[in-house]
């Protein structure tokens, strides 16, 4: 079996199913554009798996919020504000992107990795309790 360039380990967990699914489905995300990027895949491919990061992204975000206003999450403001950096890089990633497809670098995908792999260990395993107490599952 070959190394995967992001591999899911279970210290990522943080214990509400929905959220670990959603997550997994991004860093498989990630790992399909790192695939893509060493295959030297035609740009059109690459830039429909950049897209599909973004928009499942963007709807793993909302499911987050959606906890967040329903219960009231007292961390939410500084956890959206991550939320809000990270969709404004990808956005101009994508813009780069599209001018230049040779603009796609290691620097962008390190870039995915660390901030998805950060994003989960730190700020994510902050609302971990407060969610199972809240009955997320
Ligand atoms: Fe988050």
């Amino acid at each position: 079996m070959k190394t995967e360039f992001f591999p899911w380990k279970e210290e990522y967990s943080v214990k509400v199913k929905e959220i670990d699914d959603q997550h997994k489905v991004l860093i498989k995300l990630l790992n399909k554009l790192y695939d893509a990027f060493m295959k030297k895949e035609h740009s059109t491919i690459i830039g429909d798996i950049i897209q599909e990061l973004t928009d499942y992204a963007s709807y793993h975000f909302g499911t987050e919020e959606k906890y967040f206003k329903r219960f009231n999450y007292k961390e939410s403001e500084k956890h959206l504000s991550e939320h809000k950096i990270f969709t404004e890089k990808v956005n101009e990633f994508k813009k780069e992107y599209e001018k230049n497809k040779s603009a796609l670098t290691f620097t962008i995908i390190n870039f995915l990795r660390d901030w998805l792999k950060n994003h989960i260990l730190i700020s994510d395993k902050k609302y971990s309790d407060f969610f199972a107490q809240n009955g997320i599952k």
